[in-house]
């Protein structure tokens, strides 16, 4: 155990890391401060997002060329670990640009929030202050929402929340929000908590409660990442023969029904929603993570969001008519391009300018899209090749790096690899006998 550690230096703290769990290796400190940022102040900005930082932690940066979009073209970043995602988006933006590209559009930008009290007397009491208080509630939270106002947001509406059904004594403020081109959560904690004083403040004080019921317990005010009316609509379509591609080695048709029955199967099977979905967030979370946005609130709805029937579901769905094939996805999700990281992280700010520093809801369809495309890509390589074709490809580099490959030995690999299974055996087998013709 240590006490303090969040007090030592930078350089004390990669210290006692050191000394304690890498046995005082050298090497590890070196590699430590390798990755720091060469221009101090640069790094101090990185420093300063969070408590304890030792060092940066690397990610690769892609983009994704040429995704068409409501007639305009994107160069999409993406911030994203696994292999093979940017590669199966491009192929999956080329393949749609060809046939009218995607199309989206934003349904509605609600936030939401929630001040959970506790609260003993009669319901209608209680609705009656609730009314009666109405544009006192406004007129205290105005000092935080008038900045927010004059750019066409602020607090929407409330409502209260009987919830004793389910718990006694405990009842809610909802209150709805627009931010804006901000993801807001500050903006809304801040409001609710306003919120929250004013009733701590003003049920004691209120001359037609009893006693008892002048007692209020403020349990918590917190902005809920479940956001259902945040919500944005992506789509492709195209005639059903013009998704005929010989590498399907199928007709059209049969494409579009094996396409189809896999979208269903995510549908009704909970363990292949899981993964399904999972492949539409390798696109999601990259988009969000590159700018600047939070990937955790992002996911955690859209999770919500497929659970909303109480069966955890696809997020996408086909539709085929009149020898039409579509296919679209439905999700709610906060985003910003204003405030927060999005101006602090220069790459999250490199991204937004890449995409011609898009409005929250510009975003929000680019996001969707790629989600979608990400999830074409998934399906359409699961019906046709398989997974792994595409994976391995991309997988083989980390493996040939992982081998300590030069230049020369992974070219030779990769050659032989073309039309072969990728293992990490076969791969070494294969390195080891060039290595020993060298
Ligand atoms: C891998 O990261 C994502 C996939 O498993 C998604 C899917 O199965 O739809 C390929």
């Amino acid at each position: 155990m240590i006490s303090g550690f969040s007090k030592l230096s930078k350089v004390e703290k990669i210290d006692y890391l050191v000394e304690n769990y890498f046995s005082g290796s050298k090497r590890v400190k070196s590699e430590i401060k390798a990755f720091w940022h060469d221009n101090p102040d640069s790094q101090r900005i990185f420093d300063e997002f969070s408590e304890n930082t030792i060092t940066n932690f690397y990610c690769p940066y892609g983009v994704v060329p040429n995704f068409l979009l409501n007639d305009k073209i994107h160069m999409v970043p993406m911030v994203i670990e696994e292999s093979s995602v940017v590669a199966a988006l491009s192929k999956a933006a080329k393949f749609w640009t060809s046939r009218g590209g995607f199309r989206a559009q934003v349904i509605d930008t609600e936030k939401l929030g929630q001040v959970h009290f506790m609260w003993k007397g009669e319901t209608a009491k209680l609705q009656k202050f609730f009314d009666e208080n109405y544009e006192n509630i406004l007129a205290h939270v105005t000092p935080l929402t008038k900045n927010m106002e004059k750019r066409g947001g602020g607090l929407k509406s409330m409502s209260l929340v009987d919830m004793t059904e389910h718990e006694d004594n405990y009842y809610q403020i909802k209150a709805s929000f627009e931010t804006c081109d901000a993801m807001g959560a500050n903006f809304i904690n801040s409001v609710l908590e306003s919120i929250g004083s004013f009733l701590r403040e003003n049920i004691p004080a209120c001359d037609f409660f009893s006693d008892e019921e002048k007692d209020v317990q403020v349990v918590m005010c917190i902005l809920s990442n479940y956001t259902p009316n945040c919500l944005v609509k992506a789509w492709v379509e195209c005639g059903i023969e013009e998704l005929y591609e010989p590498s399907h080695e199928m007709s059209a048709q049969e494409f579009v029904d094996k396409f189809t029955r896999a979208v269903r199967i995510a549908q009704i099977d909970v363990h292949r929603a899981t993964t399904h979905n999972k492949g539409i967030f390798n696109g999601i979370d990259g988009v969000i993570l590159a700018t600047g946005n939070d990937f955790r609130a992002v996911e955690a709805c859209g999770h919500t969001h497929a659970a909303r029937d109480g069966q955890y579901r696809s997020l996408t769905k086909t539709h085929v008519y009149d020898g039409k094939f579509r296919f679209e996805i439905e999700i709610p999700m906060a985003l910003g391009t204003v405030g927060g990281l999005t101006a602090l992280h220069p790459l999250a700010k490199m991204s937004l300018d890449m995409l011609n520093n898009p409005s929250a809801k510009e975003l929000m369809m680019i996001t969707a899209s790629v989600g979608l495309a990400q999830n074409f890509a998934a399906i359409r390589s699961l019906v046709t090749s398989g997974i792994q074709k595409g994976h391995m490809k991309m997988h083989l580099m980390n493996i040939l790096n992982q081998l300590e490959a030069t230049d020369n030995e992974k070219e030779i690999v990769r050659k032989e690899f073309e039309h072969k299974v990728v293992s990490f055996k076969a791969v070494r087998d294969l390195l080891e006998s060039v290595r020993a013709l060298q």
